[in-house]
């Protein structure tokens, strides 16, 4: 019988693994951050300083990690956060993602730039799906957009407000997969470099579906990834607002959420427009580059808007212990970008479901040697914090 651990024992050993199997140029795009990369390696830092109390001899024979979030029901308090390139890391990689999280009763984001299209995502996967909007510089594309979201059944939808202007991703330059994608010997070196990853993504991607394209994108502005005419300042819209969060709250009658929140104010002030929660996440690194890490300002949103509206954290979080450290801060729930992208593109639909399985292994365990038993006896009581003592 195959290894169902994949020989990989936590989320460091998938993204190993995914760096010897994908071309250099992909696993960059997935792995690394913006500019000098100190917000990337912040995520993961700030988890570092923040210490557990356990408690014993109480009896933690019996632990659920069940969660209820907007009415439903999760295995655990860990759902997908959306990322646009799944496709490129496995065949049809956001269904073989959307596939796992399902069979794990946990909720998968559908991005907008998804290589999937939301419809075929909704029609081959059962599960909670929620789904991701960019607002584009032609709202009112937009707005049609949410409509086209809404009738095909999504009933959750995540406003990311945090890209607006773009990103300062230099590597990208360096290693020449950059969007219009270009056919250069360099890269072509890098792509048949890796047969594995040839043979079992990228060659049924071209017979079956031609060429990577933004398959959600309406047809006007859905070209190939490789098209000369590939206009990348369509996606971006330095000009929204407040205002349009309220349109689309008008417009949109399931749960909102405002992805992207790193200040009190904000958290406060997307309620305040009516969404029912706010992602507070730094985009995994890959825009701000001297942002302060998600966990690190988490206390202050979740004392600002916590009990009145959800909050949602992402940003580093690879371990279960990041994602009790979240849940004590304050979080109702904690989501994961790059840990299923690594799955999938070791081993599709398996690797996805391994990452989310050492998750589930881990928050369990460690609520064990916390002496918990239940995901809402995550307190901040759980913290160690010696400025509290006496
Ligand atoms: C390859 C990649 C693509 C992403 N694409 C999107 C996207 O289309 N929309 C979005 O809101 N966030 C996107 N994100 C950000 C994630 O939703 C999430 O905030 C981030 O990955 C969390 O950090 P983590 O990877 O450390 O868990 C992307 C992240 C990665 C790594």
């Amino acid at each position: 019988m195959a290894d169902k651990t994949l020989g990989a024992y936590n989320i460091a050993d998938l993204r190993e693994m995914a760096k010897r199997r994908l071309p250099r140029g992909i696993f960059e795009f997935v792995d690394r951050g913006a500019e000098d990369e100190v917000a990337l390696r912040n995520n993961r830092q700030a988890f570092e300083g923040i210490k557990l109390k356990s408690r014993v001899l109480a009896d933690v024979s019996s632990r659920s990690l069940e969660t209820t979030l907007f009415g439903k029901t999760y295995s655990m308090p860990l759902g997908i956060s959306p990322t646009g390139t799944a496709g490129l890391l496995s065949y049809g990689g956001e269904i073989a993602i959307a596939q796992a999280a399902a069979k794990a009763n946990i909720p998968y984001t559908v991005a907008t730039p998804a290589m999937t299209s939301m419809e075929e995502i909704a029609e081959q996967v059962g599960g909670e799906l929620w789904f991701q909007l960019y607002v584009w510089a032609d709202k009112a594309q937009s707005y049609k957009f949410v409509e086209r979201v809404k009738s095909v059944g999504y009933k959750t939808l995540i406003v990311t407000v945090d890209s607006v202007v773009g990103y300062n991703r230099e590597y990208n330059h360096k290693n020449g997969f950059e969007v219009p994608l270009k056919y250069t010997p360099r890269m072509l070196a890098q792509l048949l470099a890796k047969p594995g990853w040839f043979v079992s993504c990228l060659l049924p991607q071209l017979l079956r579906r031609g060429i990577p394209k933004y398959e959600n994108y309406p047809a006007e502005m859905k070209d190939k990834i490789t098209a000369k005419t590939f206009d990348g300042s369509k996606m971006k819209n330095d000009t929204l607002h407040w205002d349009d969060l309220k349109v689309l709250r008008d417009r949109w009658p399931g749960t909102l959420m405002v992805k992207g929140i790193l200040h009190p104010d904000d958290a406060a002030l997307a309620a305040a427009c009516g969404a029912d929660g706010v992602i507070v996440s730094n985009h995994g690194g890959r825009n701000l580059d001297a942002s302060v890490a998600p966990i690190q300002i988490l206390p202050e949103i979740a004392a600002r808007v916590g009990g009145k509206t959800t909050v949602i954290v992402d940003s580093g979080f690879r371990r279960g212990t990041d994602v009790i450290k979240g849940l004590a801060l304050g979080a109702d729930f904690v989501m994961t970008g790059r840990p299923t992208l690594y799955g999938t593109a070791v081993a599709g639909e398996a690797g996805a479901a391994r990452a989310i399985e050492i998750f589930g292994d881990e928050i369990n365990r460690v609520m064990g040697q916390l002496g918990l038993h239940s995901i809402d006896e995550i307190t901040r009581d759980c913290l160690w914090e010696p400025s509290l003592s006496p």
